[in-house]
Order: C-alpha cells, then structure tokens, then sequence
C-alpha cells in the first residue's frame, strides 16, 4: 500500500482496495455449506442497525466495554504512558475513545477507518474537542497490511475495541496478531476488547433480541444483495436464526430458507433446499486465558487485562515482545 491521495493535511487515504462483492458473493453462495462473510453485514442501513444493537439491554457488550474503559482509565493510561501515538484500527465516530483522549497525554491519535465520510467528518469533529492534540487520520483496511506514518511519540498503542476480533476465525486472529506485533515495535502495545465466554442463554438473548434488531440487521443482508447485486431474493421467505456453537465457543448467525427455492444471481441459479442456510457471521468468545495463550504466539506479552464484575467482557492490555 501506498500512499497515493492527500485528501487533506490530517487525513492520508492509503486507497483501500475496491472489494469485489460480487465476486465473493457468487463464491460464498454457490458453496457448500452457503456462507457470506460478516463484513458485508455492514452497508449503510446495516451500519445503523448495528449502531441500534449496540443501545440493546441485551447487547451487554458495548456499554461493558464502555463501562470497563471508564472505570479503568487511570491504570490504562499509566500503562499507555506519556507521548504515546493511539492508533485506533475500525474507528468509527470513535466514541469508546474519547475517555482515551481525555485522561491520556498523548502525542497524537490515529484513527484508521475503511469509510472515508466517516473519518473525515470524525477527524473534524475531534479536532474541535481536542485542539491540542495531533489528531491523523488513515483511511485504510486494517485487515490488509498497512503502514503508519512517523508519528514521533515515544511508543505506540493500537487500540481495537468492541471485540471485533471475535469476527475473526482463530487462525485469523492469530495471523492478524502476528502481522500487527511485527508492524509494531518493542514495547509497543495492543488495548483490545474481547467478548468472555458466557452462560449460553445469555449469548443467545444477545442475538436474539426481542426487537428484533438483530434479525433486521442479518435480513438486511437479502435486501442489500437484492439491491446491489440484483438478486431476487424473497425476504419473507428466510429467517434469522442465531446460536451458541460451544464446540467452538462461537455465536453463528444464519439466514435460513423456509422452502425450496431458487434465488438468482447474475446468470447463476442459486438453489436453497427448504432449511438450508446462509452463514453470515461468527462471533467467537474467549477466556481470558485462551486470548492471553494467541497473543503469546503472536508476539504479545499479556500484562494487565482489565473486567468488569460479571466478567462479562475484557479489554486487555498487550506488549509487543
Ligand atoms: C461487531 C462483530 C463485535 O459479533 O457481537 C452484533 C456484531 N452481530 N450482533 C458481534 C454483531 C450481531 C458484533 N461485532
């Protein structure tokens, strides 16, 4: 990756690679079992869903997160130390990190997002609430390699909140994990947000809202791809369906077929047999141990991992060995 457009002075467009949906799909869907991957969960109106999940009584894991990041600011900024670049990977409108940028002296604080909007108008409105701090903006995928700029603080912390890590299939983390401690430098550090494995009915309810939000947020998958990529899909005959695989300590969300029925795609024909499913997310929970054991293999030292009293989340504080 290079850096090929200077969008503004704060903001560095490392022009992520167009993803080519249509080409995912078509493979996702003409395999056996059907899988679509999660990130195709989030167009605009699926982004907002999301933003409404995270509001849920049964969502405990954005307000835990936030809880936990509140209540344990002053150790996380001693371990993030003075002059530290915050490197934040999928920032959003980067609201968890404002308890961050308010308790930490920091030197600067990077936020790195796919969607240029977004960042552009949060690297604005950040640089109202924090003038005096360097504020830089990267748009790039973090899941693809990039590089950072010279930042001049005397260490560096990416932060990844929201236990995004459990979309990952594990030897996704791991390779994830690997590459970011080799991009980073001894003693660097890694504040991540993992979801804690659970009592299952807890998980499930989390997923299963009685909204139905989250429904709507998977449904939403059919409309996107009946607008986007011209499929016909009939919405009124799948429904969401989300469960605890504790074999693998994961959350699967589906989009199950109520009958036999055929869905085109371009010129393929796309058969679904009557419950017959779409995998369209994994959500994969960890014990504090078991995530402590991936960090270690991928060059991270656990030093601190802070809870909550339920131990219903964890947001952990790695070093780069
Ligand atoms: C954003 C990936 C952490 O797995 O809990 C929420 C996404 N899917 N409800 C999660 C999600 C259904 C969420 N992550």
């Amino acid at each position: 990756m290079s850096v090929v457009n200077q969008e503004s002075s704060n903001i560095t467009n490392l022009s992520p690679k167009q993803d080519d949906m249509f080409t995912n799909i078509i493979n996702g869907l003409t395999s056996n079992p059907k899988t679509i991957a999660a990130k195709y969960l989030y167009d605009e109106s699926g982004s907002k869903l999301f933003e409404r999940i995270t509001d849920l009584e049964e969502y405990y894991q954005t307000r835990t997160e936030f809880d936990i990041l509140n209540q344990s600011h002053a150790s996380i900024a001693k371990l993030m130390e003075k002059g530290a670049d915050l490197i934040e990977l999928g920032s959003g409108s980067s609201t968890k990190t404002h308890v961050l940028l308010d308790e930490t002296n920091l030197n600067s604080y990077i936020p790195i997002d796919i969607s240029s909007t977004m960042l552009t108008k949060t690297v604005c409105q950040l640089e109202k609430d924090y003038p005096r701090l360097k504020i830089h903006g990267i748009v790039a995928d973090y899941t693809q390699s990039f590089s950072l700029p010279e930042l001049g603080g005397n260490k560096r912390v990416v932060f990844f909140p929201g236990s995004t890590i459990g979309n990952f299939e594990p030897f996704e983390a791991a390779m994830f994990l690997k590459q970011l401690s080799n991009t980073l430098n001894k003693g660097d550090g890694l504040l991540i947000g993992v979801d804690l494995k659970k009592d299952q009915d807890m998980l499930e309810k989390a997923y299963n809202d009685k909204q139905g939000i989250t429904a709507a947020f998977n449904m939403n998958l059919l409309t996107r791809m009946n607008r986007e990529l011209n499929t016909d899909f009939d919405v009124e005959n799948f429904y969401h369906h989300a469960f605890y695989n504790a074999a693998k300590s994961r959350i699967e969300m589906h989009l199950v077929s109520k009958v036999n029925q055929t869905v085109h795609l371009g010129d393929r024909k796309i058969d679904f047999a009557e419950s017959e499913t779409i995998h369209t997310e994994n959500s994969y929970k960890y014990s504090i141990n078991s995530f402590q054991k991936i960090g270690s293999r991928c060059g991270f030292k656990p030093v601190e991992v802070f809870v909550d009293k339920n131990k219903w989340f964890s947001v952990h504080y790695l070093e780069v060995e």
